[in-house]
C-alpha cells in the first residue's frame, strides 16, 4: 500500500516541473510592478529569492509561468495584494532595538510630563507604528507607555499601526504568540501586559486587555496610501522598511512621514538605516532618533539617506 508521504514524495518532483522557471524577463516585469505598488526595490541579484516566495503562490493557484502570474496581478487588485503579502519579508521581535524605547523611557515621557504639567501640551498621546509587522513593535511601544502613563488613567493613548501585508495584520489583530517570545519581554512588562496560555494552550502568550485597547491596526501601504484626516502624531516609528525602498521611494516616505509628525515629536528608524537629514523640520537628536522642530511652519524638506556604512 502507498502512504500517503510516498504519493507526496511521488508527485512533488512533477508538481514543480509544472511551474516555469522565472525568466530574466518576467523577473523584470514583476520587479517593476512590485517597486509600484509597494516601493519595495528588489535588486537583480534577488531573482531566485522571487521565485521561491512566489512559487507557493502559483502553485496554489495551479498557474505554470510567472508571466500568466503578473498577468493575474495586472487585473486582480486582490491578488496583487496577495503576492505583496508573499513577498514582504516580517521579521520582528518585541523590544527590538531597546535603545529606542529607553530613549522614550528616559527622555520622551519625562518631556511630556513637565509640559503637561505646565499646561504647555495635552494629555492625548498619538504614535504610529509605521510597518508594524506581526505587532510586536506596537505592543511593545504600548506596554512602556501604559506603564508610565497608563496607571492615573488621565492620559490617552492611542496607537495607529499599520503594514502593507495583510497577513501580517491578521496575526498582529490576534495578538498570540508561541511562549519561547516570552523571552523577548523585559519581566516587568510580561508580568504585567501578557497572559499566559493554560491546559492545551500552556505553550501560549496572548497579549493582555489593557495592551490590546490601546493599538488600532489598519492596512496602509506607506509608498501610496495618505492618512484619512490630517493626524499629527507624537511618535512614529518606521523601522526596518526602508532599507527595502529605492532612494527615491524612502526619500518620499520620509517626506510624508515628517508632515504628520506634531512639533516635538520623535521619528525613529531601524538602525541598520540611518537618515542624513537636511530638512529644517527634523534634528537628529541620536544616531535613527529624529526630532520634529517646535515650530508652526514647515520648509520644505530635502531628504536623501545613507546606510550607516555609509557615514564617515
Ligand atoms: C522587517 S519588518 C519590520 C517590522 C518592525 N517595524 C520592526 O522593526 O521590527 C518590515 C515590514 O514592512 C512592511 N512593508 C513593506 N513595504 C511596505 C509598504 N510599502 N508600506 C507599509 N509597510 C510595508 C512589511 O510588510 C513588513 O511587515
Amino acid at each position: 500500500m502507498i502512504s500517503d508521504e510516498d504519493m507526496r514524495r511521488r508527485d512533488a518532483p512533477h508538481a514543480e516541473q509544472r511551474i516555469r522557471a522565472l525568466t530574466k524577463s518576467e523577473f523584470a516585469l514583476l520587479q517593476a510592478e512590485i517597486y509600484r505598488q509597494s516601493g519595495i526595490c528588489l535588486p537583480n541579484g534577488k531573482k531566485a529569492l522571487l521565485a521561491g516566495r512566489l512559487r507557493k503562490r502559483l502553485r496554489a493557484l495551479n498557474l505554470r509561468s510567472f508571466g500568466d502570474y503578473y498577468r493575474l496581478t495586472k487585473r486582480d487588485e486582490a491578488e496583487r495584494r496577495t503576492m505583496l503579502d508573499c513577498i514582504s519579508t516580517n521579521e520582528t521581535r518585541f523590544f527590538r532595538e531597546p535603545r529606542h524605547f529607553e530613549f522614550i523611557e528616559r527622555r520622551v515621557i519625562p518631556e511630556w510630563i513637565a509640559a503637561a504639567e505646565r499646561r504647555l501640551r495635552s494629555k492625548r498621546l498619538r504614535v504610529w507604528s509605521a510597518a508594524c509587522s506581526t505587532g510586536e513593535e506596537p505592543y511593545s511601544i504600548a506596554m512602556v507607555l501604559l506603564k508610565h502613563l497608563g496607571a492615573s488613567h488621565d492620559w490617552s493613548i492611542e496607537i495607529l499601526a499599520t503594514d502593507i501585508s495583510t497577513r501580517a495584520l491578521e496575526k498582529a489583530r490576534q495578538g498570540l504568540w508561541h511562549i519561547e517570545r516570552a523571552s523577548e519581554i523585559p519581566l516587568e512588562y510580561l508580568q504585567e501586559y501578557m497572559l499566559r496560555g493554560t491546559g492545551l494552550r500552556a505553550d501560549t502568550m496572548k497579549v493582555g486587555l489593557e495592551a490590546r485597547a490601546v493599538v488600532r491596526f489598519e492596512r496602509f501601504n506607506l509608498h501610496r496610501d495618505v492618512l484619512r484626516d490630517g493626524e499629527r502624531f507624537d511618535l512614529i516609528f518606521c523601522r526596518n522598511v526602508l532599507m527595502y525602498f529605492d532612494a527615491p521611494a524612502r526619500a518620499a516616505t520620509v517626506e510624508r512621514l515628517s508632515d504628520r509628525l506634531a512639533a516635538g515629536g520623535y521619528l525613529f528608524v531601524g538602525h541598520s538605516e540611518s537618515l542624513l537629514c537636511r530638512d529644517e523640520r527634523l534634528n537628529c537628536v541620536k544616531p535613527t532618533i529624529f526630532a520634529r522642530a517646535d515650530r508652526r511652519a514647515p520648509a520644505t524638506p530635502r531628504w536623501s539617506m545613507l546606510d550607516t556604512a555609509g557615514i564617515a
